[in-house]
């Protein structure tokens, strides 16, 4: 089970005005070796309160940095607080790297790539695609990269010098929602319409291996439904969500559905992490994950929002229902895996396992 360690800031740059690149030392003998597409979990208190948030690897596998991006969202403030408070030398707790949204890649493939990045749904993505582009010699991306307009474009020259050493291999199209661009179709939001239009007139989507998406909600929809009517099979697509709700620490509760919101009485829950097993009475209406902070048990958690996956957990014994699910994929719910902050309990007992 992941645990939490004390990660050194070792260089804050200034990408663009509202975001920032931390660079980070991990402590002696912690493994934060990672894949690209994963992302960091950090821990840290303000006034009292305890915020957690997960941030994506910027750098590439083999740059040799540990490096997220960390843009600022209204009312966040963890966010706002790496932006304008954090400094060189500084501590930051985090968990080693974890989640899903990963390309593995092979020296030998002459793969096709598409990318769409929304806003800071940049940073997993510039992480796969610098792996990518160094490992595998033959294979070609196109980035379909939306922003609100010139300035907040994060990367913007890591990206340009990305494009110069790997000359002809790396393809970027700015779609930018305010300021016109030579070429009209690419200014605007980055609609299903649009992906429709840029699919017919610049980018062949017939022969790409594989599409990555991440971005706002409303963004890869549009994209996600482009694809779709433009043949690409899902099992080609894949999709980071992360919420700027999640981010900025507005979320809501989750709530049961009435029949697990009307189940009387107790389920005794078995939670086992780390090796031992500990049971505990959850009141109905009580996610698992509430149920076992609730008791003490230090279970792993960030978003609160079924978006990260840091709380994932197996059901080994009795039902949950899950209220959201925005990070497993279906083959990990048909193993029993479940978000325990999403996971409220439905029969009398439960075990779930965090070490699986
Ligand atoms: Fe992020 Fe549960 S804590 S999905």
């Amino acid at each position: 089970m992941p645990r939490f360690h004390d990660l050194t800031v070792t260089a804050i740059d200034k990408t663009i005005r509202d975001a920032v690149v931390v660079t980070l030392r991990p402590p002696e003998g912690a493994d934060f070796a990672f894949r690209p597409g994963q992302y960091l979990t950090f821990r840290r208190d303000f006034d009292g309160q305890e915020i957690r948030r997960t941030y994506s690897i910027c750098a590439g596998a083999d740059d040799g940095l540990l490096q997220v991006g960390i843009k600022r969202v209204e009312g966040g403030a963890f966010s706002t607080f790496a932006n304008e408070g954090l400094r060189v030398g500084d501590r930051l707790a985090a968990m080693p790297p974890m989640g899903q949204f990963i390309v593995a890649t092979d020296p030998g493939a002459a793969h096709r790539y598409l990318a769409f990045a929304g806003g800071s749904g940049i940073t997993p993505i510039l992480s796969i695609l610098r792996t990518v582009l160094a490992r595998e010699p033959k294979s070609r991306v196109t980035l379909i990269y939306a922003n609100r307009g010139l300035g907040s474009i994060m990367f913007r020259e890591e990206i340009e010098d990305l494009k110069n050493l790997h000359m002809g291999r790396l393809r970027v199209i700015h779609v930018l929602e305010h300021d016109a661009q030579e070429i009209e179709l690419f200014t605007g939001r980055l609609t299903e319409e649009k992906c429709a239009e840029l699919f017919a007139r610049w980018v062949d989507v017939a022969g790409i291996d594989l599409a990555l998406v991440c971005g706002p909600e409303p963004m890869m929809q549009s994209v996600s439904a482009a694809l779709a009517t433009a043949g690409v099979e899902p099992s080609r697509i894949r999709i980071e969500r992360f919420t700027s709700a999640a981010q900025s620490g507005r979320l809501a509760r989750p709530v049961p559905s009435q029949a697990a919101a009307a189940r009387e009485g107790e389920t005794r829950l078995s939670v086992t992490l780390d090796g031992a097993t500990r049971t505990i009475e959850v009141p109905a209406g009580m996610t698992v994950l509430e149920a076992a902070l609730a008791a003490d048990i230090d279970v792993p958690f960030a978003c609160r929002a079924g978006v990260c996956s840091t709380c994932r957990c197996k059901v080994t014994e009795g039902e949950v229902e899950m209220a959201a699910n925005h990070a497993l994929e279906d083959y990990e719910v048909a193993q029993g895996y479940r978000l325990s902050c999403q996971s409220f309990p439905l029969t009398a007992r439960v075990a779930v396992d965090y070490d699986q």
